[in-house]
Parts: C-alpha cells; sequence; structure tokens
C-alpha cells in the first residue's frame, strides 16, 4: 500500500505531495511543529490524511514534552491542539481528529494518570485513528463499487485517493475496489488547478495500480460529458454540513453542474469523519483562501504579469441537491440528506 504517512520510532514520516511524481522524498518531522508545518504547506493533504498528521503531530509533541507535571503538560496540550487546528480551516477531518485527542487526553488526566502514561494513550490514539481511517477507506470502496458499472468511465476530481487518506482513499478506494471486483474502470482525472493533485497525484498513484488513467484539464470535462464519454462522477469531500452540501476542491462545484445538466450520476465518497452535523448548510463552511503564488506561478516559472489581482479559494461548496448519493463506510446516503446523515450515525453509534 501507499506510504502516505507512517510513525517510526521518534519521527513521523510523510511522503513529500509537493514532490510527486518527479521525485519520491520522504520529510521526516521530528516535532510537532514540523508536522503543523508539513500540514500547512501541503507536505500532506487530503481531509483524512490531514486528520491522522494532526493526531499524530500531537502524540508525538507530548511525548517529547519536559513539562514538570500534569498542569504543565494539560497547558503544552492545548497549545499544541490549537497551533494544529490553525493549520488548515475547511477540512473537518483536522478538527475531528483533534477533538478525538482531547477527548482521551481528558479521560486519562481523570483517572489521575501519569504524564508518561497520557503521551502512550495519546499515541496509541493516534494509531488508531490511522488504522481505523484505512478500514473506513476500505469498507467505503466495498459499498461504493455496487454504483460502478464494468466498463465504467469516471471522472474524478483532486486527489481523494491513498495519498489523502491513510490508504486506499475514498473516491479512489471505490475505483480500487470496483477494479478488485473484476470491473473493467478507466478513470478521467481532472488535472486540478493550482496544485495539479489530478495531474500529478491521482494519475501517479493510480497508475501505479495499473488502473487506466486520462488527465484531461477541467476545462474538457464539459465536451467529454456532452460527447458521452463519462459515465459516472466520484469525488471526495472535506467536510459535508448536515443538509449534504460538500466542501471540496475547488471546481468540484462546476463538475457538479456540469454532471447534473448532462444526466451523470455524481456521488461523494467520504468516511463518517468528514460529516460535520454541527454545521447546518454549506454558507457555514469556512472556505480556505491559499497564497496566491499558487496561481501567478508554476514551480520559479511566472504565469501572471505584476500587478494582476489573484483570487485563491482553495475549495467549493456543491450544494445538495445535485449530489445522487454520499457514500460513506457505512452505506450509501441519498436526498433528504438532514434525515440520512443523521442516521447514518445512529447506526454508526450501534
Ligand atoms: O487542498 P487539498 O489537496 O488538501 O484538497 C483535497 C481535497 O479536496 C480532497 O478531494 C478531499 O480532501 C478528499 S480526500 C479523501
Amino acid at each position: 500500500m501507499l506510504p502516505t504517512i507512517d510513525w517510526q520510532g521518534d519521527v513521523i514520516v510523510m511522503v513529500d505531495q509537493r514532490k510527486l511524481p518527479g521525485q519520491e522524498i520522504y520529510v521526516r518531522s521530528r516535532t510537532a511543529q514540523e508536522v503543523a508545518r508539513a500540514i500547512r504547506t501541503m507536505v500532506i493533504r487530503g481531509a483524512p490524511a490531514i486528520g491522522v498528521a494532526a493526531a499524530m503531530g500531537i502524540a508525538l509533541g507530548m511525548r517529547r514534552s519536559t513539562a514538570k507535571g500534569t498542569r504543565q503538560f494539560a497547558v503544552e496540550f492545548q497549545k499544541i491542539c490549537d497551533m494544529m487546528a490553525a493549520t488548515r480551516p475547511t477540512a473537518v477531518n483536522l478538527f475531528w481528529a483533534i477533538d478525538r485527542m482531547k477527548g482521551v487526553f481528558a479521560d486519562a488526566a481523570q483517572s489521575g494518570a501519569s504524564t508518561e502514561e497520557i503521551a502512550d494513550r495519546l499515541a496509541r490514539e493516534a494509531r488508531r485513528i490511522h488504522d481505523e481511517d484505512v478500514a473506513n477507506c476500505r469498507a467505503m470502496g466495498g459499498v461504493g463499487a455496487a454504483v460502478v458499472p464494468d466498463g465504467a468511465r469516471v471522472l474524478t476530481h483532486c486527489n481523494a485517493g491513498a495519498l489523502a487518506t491513510a490508504g486506499y482513499g475514498s473516491a479512489l478506494g471505490v475505483v480500487r475496489a470496483a477494479v478488485e471486483q473484476g470491473k473493467r474502470v478507466a478513470v478521467v482525472a481532472d488535472e486540478t488547478r493550482p496544485f495539479l493533485q489530478g495531474a500529478r497525484l491521482t494519475a501517479w498513484e493510480l497508475i501505479r495500480d495499473g488502473i487506466n488513467t486520462t488527465v484531461i484539464t477541467e476545462s474538457m470535462a464539459g465536451p467529454l460529458m456532452r460527447a458521452g464519454d463519462i459515465d459516472l462522477v466520484v469525488v471526495g469531500a472535506d467536510r459535508i454540513a448536515a443538509n449534504g452540501d460538500t466542501a471540496n476542491k475547488i471546481g468540484t462545484y462546476t463538475v457538479a453542474v456540469l454532471a447534473h445538466e448532462h444526466k451523470i450520476p455524481f456521488y461523494v465518497a467520504a468516511p463518517l469523519s468528514t460529516i460535520d452535523l454541527s454545521t447546518a448548510s454549506g454558507d457555514d463552511i469556512p472556505i480556505e483562501e491559499r497564497d496566491q503564488r499558487e496561481i501567478t506561478h508554476i514551480g520559479s516559472a511566472r504565469l501572471t504579469p505584476e500587478g494582476a489581482k489573484i483570487r485563491n479559494p482553495a475549495f467549493d461548496v456543491t450544494p445538495h441537491r445535485y449530489i445522487t448519493g454520499i457514500i460513506t463506510e457505512k452505506g450509501i446516503f441519498t436526498a433528504p440528506y438532514t434525515e440520512s446523515l443523521k442516521r447514518a450515525f445512529e447506526t454508526a453509534v450501534a
């Protein structure tokens, strides 16, 4: 399986997603600060992977703590959690993972555990979050493969693959599971300007798996749909609001509108950790605005003239009315989402 992130001894190792596919370089983070920087600078990206990295970074930071006594230890813990929470605002998996770590800390502290014991429990929780994510992706794949017909040409946007999760992928997990079932599947990957997650990362990991992959620019999706060359769209998500509105990589909304126009099913594949019932609708999802340089430059080469104004919102919101179904590890949920997504958590707890 692809090595997205791993905890080895006293370092967290991540494949540098800024460098793929040209170079396969591994970044070794020794402190919580280094892990936070890796998230902010997109060494690691993708909602579930960000959550796993934050959990491991918090646990690593507390392992290295030299705090004298639980009170100072708790102050350090809060500071590290705040630092992680400030890295990227849109993917709710980040906040979900931080909350899980906070829950473990609170339980351990309440039971009178020593600082070493609390640090051990945090490390175990971070590994659990990692392993659960892989298991959830595999379950999601099994569920979602049912909507992929044999011979399907599946359009995807950004990278919701092994690299964006602890392994296997959400949208690409659905593709992988369909292929494992013996279906012939061809993937059409939007290149996904400006960070090129589709052209670089989706194509890289699918080709490694021997899956038929065609890269297109975003502007080609509409004409390909019109020509009858796309059967299905499957994308990932960074945050799904209680009413089903879904934030994902900028450009997803356009794909959804196009799919609707051409009567092509549009599915979102995401674990329950991406569903945020405390956010009522897409209007309430914070959208990250990233550095202008991602637009003005490719590498060191400048594309735009000095003086041109730049916008760089990294995500958009697809209204729930364009979404055929939300594929999760607990099943596929359909409209009305306000009811079905609430039910998803009730069955998850049972
Ligand atoms: O800015 P990124 O690369 O972190 O954005 C990633 C996406 O938008 C993915 O589609 C989403 O996180 C789902 S990953 C399983």
